[in-house]
């Protein structure tokens, strides 16, 4: 029953009943005007009050069905809450939890809000690329001011229940029996006779908080669109009657349900979901309580590591060779926490915290009461062996052992391990106390337990998860290759890298691909193709040595003062006329004539070659999803989240023209652009990247194969 209709002394009591968030679904929405209707007939009904079961109120509108038409019949959001403040008795909404979008709406056009302690509020629409569109853009301000409301339009953050009553949404907060305190208010509430609707209450213009908040937004073309007619519908409220601001954010609303920064932003949230379930590791698969970690190693991963860790709530015991380099790692650490206490992000309080539930040492014994170690010691299989081998002696049995590495394979680190059930890769990304990706690497004897030990302490540190099977660079990084060996060909055959960073920056990424390599170093990519080189892994594809002529010059970016860039004190990027005369040098070498390449070209060449190899990655089972891909660019390598991942993208484009488009580069410029033979299939019958479900663009989709991957 999506609704609970209890009568408590004249009041009649609806509770919300939709697990797991109480999403209001077209059920709910028919169930709650069943129940208006029911109470407004009912002569012995004094008032309503509102609520929600499964300790949430409720998470808003039902997201799955944007988009969709609801079933005949079916109420819309907005009418049901019409319904509410047209109503001749009043309502009280009962606060407990979570109360988000179309929650707090709905509760913003009760006459009362009582709130729990536990009480949160937030109308966070913007993440989806939408605004409120059930009269939040219109009530809050009248509840809050019009400052206020922006800020928390804008910025779809919660409002815990201290600040929602300093700011006037709510009326007050019962830290005893919510629901029996919410009658009595509701009882009251009707003896004084008229409803106190916030529809009714002026708004102050206050323009002064709208230009400022405009010039906050970013361009509307840019993933801003949603933050401009989030400010353009409340100021609706301001200039416009009640009900003609309600016709307006309703404009804007349809406006924005139908653009593709919202399509893409509610595929994101949806695809980061997903990508939590893991077939093979079906829900209430055991896991090891993680409380306490080890981290080996205290260099640039290791020290991020450590603090997300901390960050998290966890102890964390961070090992090093010897004392020179892990006091180095030490104070890399404080470091970054007092930058983060000057940034406000952190009390100093907090930052006392954090580093009281760290101890360093430089003895692995420190693993030996740990939950789960993790080691990000240099990117060579030797050594990382070793200390595998030797945690195979120090460490609990129910412990897990993970790896930060990059790109080595997770078998090959697990190999002739008693413990290759336990080990597995945890693959950070840099910083690893800011990124959020989190790229879970199973090897192929990894246990179900560590996997889902490994989803779990995700979930406990704010990261975004994403399973999958070692191979070459696993997701990211193996289709972040082909990625960069297509930035460096461009550049040998005729564009700079400035034109390259500007139109991957005008796509929509925070920093362009050079600018990318600068800040995480040449030298990790350099390290990695000399180690290929040296282990006969000729690349299949041609390896631009540009980058290997820089680092042979001590240019390893932003670190060394110089890498494509030359780095002024302000760390911002110059070009430089040395490394254009490197790269024209190079194309002689090669003898290519250079030419002019237009954007168009460079974003193609750039974008397609990572849905390419995407598309492989899907057909081997690297990957368990599309959506999981975009999950990983987008919180990995800051792909625009308005554009909804790589995978979403190439729908976006239509993967016919996708197909055509990598045909026609196959013939110019080499096999290795030949279509995946997934977007052949897909293409071949109009299909999309989002019709696949976990596994289904195994090359061989039989349960035989299913079972066969299955460990
Ligand atoms: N509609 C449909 N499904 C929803 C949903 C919603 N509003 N909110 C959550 N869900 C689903 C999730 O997809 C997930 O489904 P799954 O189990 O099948 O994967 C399940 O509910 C649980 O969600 P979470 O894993 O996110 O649960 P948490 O406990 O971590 O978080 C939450 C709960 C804080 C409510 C979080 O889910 C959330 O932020 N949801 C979205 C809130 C939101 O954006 N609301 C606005 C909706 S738009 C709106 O109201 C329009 C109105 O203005 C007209
Ligand atoms: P780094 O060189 O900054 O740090 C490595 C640290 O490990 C050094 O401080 C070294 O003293 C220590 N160390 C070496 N052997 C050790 C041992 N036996 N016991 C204890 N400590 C030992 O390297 P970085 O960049 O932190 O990389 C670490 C791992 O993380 C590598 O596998 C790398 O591929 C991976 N990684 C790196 C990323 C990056 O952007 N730098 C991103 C993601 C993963």
């Amino acid at each position: 029953m999506p609704v609970h209709r209890s009568l408590r002394d004249g009041v009649l009591v609806l509770e919300l009943d939709n697990p797991p968030v109480n999403a209001m679904s077209p059920d709910v929405l028919s169930a709650l005007l069943a129940a208006i209707d029911e109470g407004e007939a009912d002569t012995t009904v004094c008032a309503f009050v509102l609520a929600g079961r499964n300790g949430i109120f409720t998470g808003g509108a039902d997201i799955r069905w944007f988009g969709k038409a609801p079933p005949p019949g079916t109420p819309l959001l907005p009418e049901v809450i019409a319904r509410i403040e047209a109503s001749p008795k009043p309502w009280v909404v009962a606060l407990d939890g979570t109360a988000f979008g179309g929650g707090l709406e709905i509760s913003l056009a009760c006459d009362r809000r009582l709130g729990s302690p536990r009480a949160r509020v937030a109308l966070p629409e913007i993440n989806l690329g939408l605004l409120p569109g059930a009269g939040g853009t219109q009530r809050l301000p009248r509840a809050t001011g019009c400052a206020a409301a922006l800020r928390i339009i804008l910025s779809g953050a919660p409002v815990k229940a201290p600040e929602a009553l300093e700011l006037g949404i709510l009326d007050g907060i019962e830290n005893g029996d919510l629901l029996a305190a919410a009658c009595a208010l509701a009882k009251s509430t009707a003896s004084n006779g008229a409803r106190t609707l916030l529809s009714a209450q002026p708004v102050d213009p206050e323009p002064a908080a709208f230009a400022a908040a405009r010039a906050q937004l970013a361009p509307a073309e840019r993933g801003g669109l949603a933050g401009h007619r989030c400010v353009d519908a409340i100021e609706a409220s301001t200039r416009l009657p009640f009900e003609a601001g309600l016709q307006r954010e309703r404009e804007l609303f349809i406006e924005l349900l139908g653009s593709e920064q919202s399509k893409s932003r509610i595929h994101v949230f949806f695809s980061e979901r997903e990508a939590a379930k893991v077939p093979e590791v079906p829900a209430g698969t055991p896991v090891t309580p993680v409380r306490t970690v080890c981290v080996i190693g205290a260099g640039t991963m290791g020290t991020g590591i450590a603090m997300a860790l901390a960050n998290g709530g966890l102890t964390v015991r961070v090992v090093e060779t010897q004392d020179e380099a892990l006091s180095r790692g030490r104070a890399l650490i404080e470091k970054n926490y007092a930058a983060s206490a000057r940034k406000g992000r952190f009390s100093e309080a907090g930052v006392a915290e954090r580093l009281g539930r760290m101890s360093f040492g430089t003895s692995l014994d420190a693993a030996a009461e740990a939950d789960l170690v993790i080691e990000a010691v240099f990117e060579e299989l030797d050594i990382k062996r070793d200390v595998f081998a030797q945690l195979e002696r120090i460490c609990r049995p129910d412990a897990i052992l993970a790896s930060n590495t990059s790109t080595l394979d997770i078998d090959a680190i697990a190999q002739g391990s008693s413990r290759a059930a336990d080990i597995i890769g945890l693959h950070f990304f840099s910083p690893a106390n800011v990124m959020r990706l989190l790229e879970i690497v199973r090897g192929s004897a990894t246990s179900a337990r560590a996997i889902a030990t490994s989803l779990a302490l995700a979930k406990t540190i704010g990261k975004v998860a994403v399973v999958a099977r070692t191979c070459d660079g696993f997701i990211a990084n193996r289709m972040l290759a082909p990625y960069g060996r297509e930035t460096m060909s461009l550049v040998e055959e005729g564009a700079l890298p400035q034109d390259v960073d500007r139109v991957m920056e005008r796509f929509g990424f925070p920093m362009g691909p050079f600018r990318m390599y600068d800040l995480a170093g040449l030298d990790v990519g350099w390290r990695i193709r000399k180690r290929r080189l040296a282990e006969g892994k000729l690349a299949a594809v041609r390896d631009s040595e540009i980058g290997d002529r820089l680092c042979e010059l001590g240019r390893f970016g932003q670190k060394t003062g110089a890498g494509v860039y030359r780095y002024d004190e302000n760390r911002t990027p110059q070009p430089d006329p040395e490394v254009e005369a490197l790269i024209f040098a190079e194309s002689a070498r090669l003898g290519i004539a250079r030419r002019a390449i237009s954007d168009d070209e460079i974003l193609t060449r750039c974008m397609l070659a990572v849905v390419n190899e995407g598309a492989k990655a899907l057909e081997d089972g690297t990957a368990i999803r599309p959506g999981d891909i975009d999950i990983a660019w987008i919180y990995g390598f800051a792909f625009p989240a308005y554009r909804g991942g790589p995978m979403h993208y190439a729908d976006f484009l239509g993967l016919s023209k996708v197909r055509d488009e990598l045909t026609r580069l196959s013939e110019r410029h080499g096999a290795h652009w030949r279509p995946a033979e997934l977007i052949e299939r897909l293409a071949g019958r109009n299909g999309k990247f989002a019709d696949l479900g976990a596994y289904e663009a195994l090359a061989e989709p039989t349960g035989a194969a299913m079972a066969g991957r299955e460990r």
